[in-house]
């Protein structure tokens, strides 16, 4: 092969993908992979589908762009229709862009922007929680909590965002405190921070329902987003929910926050909307954001140029329809419970594996040298890389992080199958997943 003159994320050149068809990525070796993770949680209805090819050809071939300063476009428009079909939790409209990055960006714009217009400019801070990610750009990376992603631009990340404990479980509750009682002092941090911060000055709190990559699919306690949501209330401030990894069906509801029992302002959607086939983020708005906007100075004082963009609303058009018609959150349920199981079963009792967690099919493994202590291993190990190499050598794509609990310290895996995966399927995921462990950490 020819020098790579790619810039990698991870240096050197990582081997070439040709193809891919359903659930299978086809490397250049010749290889089948299963793809038990989309990536980042991204491929959710697999690869090589011919019904979103066609819609991105047939799209492309009709009208690829058109500037949105002058024109809408029939796919946005579509797009927007079916996502907020219903009007869910309030949301009535939508704004495309790019990527999940994107989709933060514009969120946190959209809420600084519906203050000024409501008569609060005064409101200049967000809270957020810290081992979060909400995205790599910077107003993005300043909101996250990711301190791995942080600690190299710390000293040019904006001074707008405040981090609080974020509500994991499995680590941060103390052995002593009952689930109420960690409830009641994260709810108790998050006031006082917004005391702290001053009265009528936070603009709003950001959390990702499940949080995905950076701890691995750590849900909420029952009961934790209705403590925020009544806290955001009650200092007018608004709730943003990053479901960049975990919306558009990923946990077996078509919004996370469903299974919350309350509903975000704003909400960020990303890798689910276009399932890969398209680069495609967004923003679903509740009404009375817009209106304020529409009353106001009357246009969101943002925008980029390729904001949704026709062949990518078309392709995340496509995608929305097909899990609509195939009623494919039946499958994310069922093949979820299966996971679920099938996780269990395998590693229930694994001397290393310290928790199993996860929605739908979005599940995640953290290791750790002993379960009673939680002690994990040695960062220098890169464990997690480990289980990653194990079960690519086995023909398992998976998807590997480190620092779970402080962006240094902790090892997990994420397992995230597309929404079409069969019952075999998840269980050959188990199974290679099962030996892949078992190499990666005989020690
Ligand atoms: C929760 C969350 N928010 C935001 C982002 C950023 O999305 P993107 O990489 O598309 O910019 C990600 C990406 O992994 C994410 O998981």
């Amino acid at each position: 092969m020819t020098q790579s003159r790619v810039l990698h994320r991870a240096g050197g050149a990582p081997p070439v993908a040709t193809g891919g068809d359903g659930i299978y990525l086809h490397p250049a070796d010749g290889a089948r992979i299963i793809d038990a993770s989309g990536g980042a949680a991204v491929s959710c209805l697999g690869h090589g589908n011919r019904r979103i090819a066609e819609a991105i050809g047939r799209q492309a071939a009709t009208m690829a762009y058109a500037h949105t300063g002058t024109f809408s476009s029939q796919p946005a428009e579509d797009l927007a229709h079916i996502v907020l079909d219903n009007e869910p939790g309030g949301l009535t409209h939508a704004y495309f862009c790019s990527s999940g990055s994107e989709g933060t960006e514009a969120a946190l714009k959209l809420a600084r922007q519906y203050f000024v217009e409501i008569g609060q400019p005064q409101r200049t801070h967000f809270i957020a929680r810290r081992q979060s990610y909400h995205g790599n750009t910077l107003g993005a990376l300043g909101a996250g909590g990711n301190m791995m992603r942080r600690a190299l631009y710390e000293p040019i990340l904006a001074p707008a965002f405040s981090l609080v404990s974020p509500c994991f479980a499995y680590r941060f509750k103390r052995n002593d405190e009952s689930d109420q009682q960690y409830l009641d002092r994260l709810a108790d941090e998050l006031e006082a921070r917004f005391q702290m911060l001053g009265p009528n000055t936070v603009i709003g709190f950001l959390a990702e329902p499940v949080v995905g990559a950076t701890t691995g699919c750590v849900a909420a306690l029952p009961g934790y987003f209705k403590r925020v949501r009544e806290i955001c209330d009650r200092h007018g401030a608004l709730l943003i929910l990053d479901e960049v990894m975990c919306g558009m069906g990923r946990t077996g509801t078509m919004h996370a926050w469903q299974q919350e029992g309350i509903t975000p302002d704003l909400q960020i959607v990303a890798k689910g909307l276009g399932g890969g086939y398209q680069p495609i983020g967004g923003v679903l708005i509740n009404r009375r954001i817009v209106d304020a906007i529409s009353a106001g100075s009357g246009g969101f004082m943002h925008g980029h140029t390729y904001q949704a963009h026709p062949v990518a609303c078309a392709a995340a058009l496509e995608v929305q329809r097909i899990i609509r018609d195939d009623n494919l959150l039946d499958n994310v349920r069922a093949m979820g419970t299966r996971l679920e199981n099938g996780l269990i079963e395998r590693f229930g009792n694994h001397r290393h594996v310290g928790d199993i967690r996860g929605r739908g099919l979005f599940w995640a493994l953290e290791f750790v040298t002993d379960r009673a202590t939680k002690q994990v291993f040695d960062p220098k190990l890169k464990i997690n890389e480990r289980v990653k190499r194990e079960a690519l050598a086995r023909g398992l794509a998976i998807y590997p992080m480190g620092g779970t609990i402080d962006g240094k310290l902790g090892d997990h895996i994420i397992v995230a199958p597309p929404y079409i995966a069969t019952a075999a399927d998840i269980d050959t995921i188990v199974d290679r997943l099962g030996a892949a462990v078992d190499t990666a950490l005989a020690s």
